[in-house]
């Protein structure tokens, strides 16, 4: 019977039993194998870290072997987070504003997965902006995105389709579509996974921030982002270059900016529904479709590039 539970081999040629694919290594099936296997591939399945994922985080960290590009990172002796980005963690952010028709893209940086411990299966991609940014309400208002990532040192592109979520501070006016969203997440979603193991969200919005440079920190105390520059370069010169956590000595000041740049940070998360991974690296280039099906397991299949 143990033997006949090694369902998720990805080496293995597949055959399907039901809705799920099986390993044609598997030398008897018995039907209690079969209702064994229709009782639990969701869970399993939602147990599985897709492959899309994996090949992410193997590309982040070839890539800074292949390029050269290793930041010093945030450790408990080096608590500051370097001001460089590695470029494999940069990508482009399109979204929809329902009032024109065309596509809205922009750099963001991938800060990490966030994915529920129940189901390996279903991470979520993290990212941070400022809520004033005209992308957070483009989200609200059609939370359909798409993310384009080319990781040029193993020269592999992902593009991920998926719906975005925006996390501002609970006192934030747009925080009650966020509740919206976590109220009517499907139960087979990561953010109701994450919802029933009790995740802190703004927990994780603090931590987030307290992590970024006091440059970064400081980019959340401007006047609003898109707006005109009233007073011109002299006046932006007047804008906070960094930010630290007000302390015993700080000012009503640098209170005011940490307030201020703590409530305009936010986190956006996309929860992918559509990878297309192009491997230009190897000969022949690959192309890899992977697809979240309704009951939240990842399918995949080949594609020509
Ligand atoms: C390399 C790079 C990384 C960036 N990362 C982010 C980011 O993580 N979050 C963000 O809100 N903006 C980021 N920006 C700025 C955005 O590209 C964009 O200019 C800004 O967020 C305003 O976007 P919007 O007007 O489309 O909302 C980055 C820009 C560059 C060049």
């Amino acid at each position: 019977m143990a033997k006949n539970r090694r369902i998720f081999l990805a080496a293995d040629p597949i055959v399907k039993v039901g809705p799920i694919r099986i390993s044609q290594s598997i030398d008897i099936i018995d039907d209690v194998t079969i209702e064994f296997i229709r009782d639990h591939h969701e869970d399993m399945a939602a147990s599985t870290v897709p492959r899309w994922k994996t090949a992410i985080a193997k590309a982040i960290a070839e890539h800074e072997k292949a390029v050269g590009e290793c930041p010093p990172r945030p450790s408990p002796s080096n608590p500051k987070r370097s001001l460089m980005t590695p470029t494999s963690q940069v990508i482009q952010l399109a979204s929809i504003d329902p009032s024109s028709p065309i596509p809205h893209v922009r750099s963001h940086i991938f800060r990490e997965f966030v994915t529920p411990t129940s189901s390996p299966g279903l991470p979520l991609l993290l990212t941070t902006t400022d809520i004033r940014t005209p992308k957070t309400t483009q989200i609200i208002s059609n939370p359909h995105v798409q993310i384009a990532w080319w990781i040029e040192g193993t020269q592999e592109q992902f593009r991920v389709s998926g719906v975005a979520s925006a996390i501002p501070a609970p006192t934030n006016m747009l925080y009650k579509h966020f509740v919206h969203n976590v109220k009517h997440a499907k139960q087979t979603s990561a953010v109701a996974a994450l919802t029933r193991e009790g995740f802190d969200w703004e927990a994780k919005r603090m931590a987030m921030f307290r992590g970024m440079s006091g440059h970064m920190k400081a980019s959340w105390c401007r006047p609003v982002p898109g707006s005109r520059l009233e007073g011109g370069e002299e006046e932006a010169k007047k804008w906070p270059v960094r930010l630290e956590e007000p302390g015993e000595h700080s000012t009503d000041e640098d209170r005011k900016n940490w307030e201020k740049a703590l409530g305009n940070f936010a986190l956006v998360i996309v929860d992918p529904t559509d990878v297309d991974y192009v491997e230009l690296g190897v000969v022949p280039n690959r192309r890899t479709r992977f697809w979240k099906n309704g009951d939240g397991v990842w399918d995949e299949e080949a594609l020509v590039p």
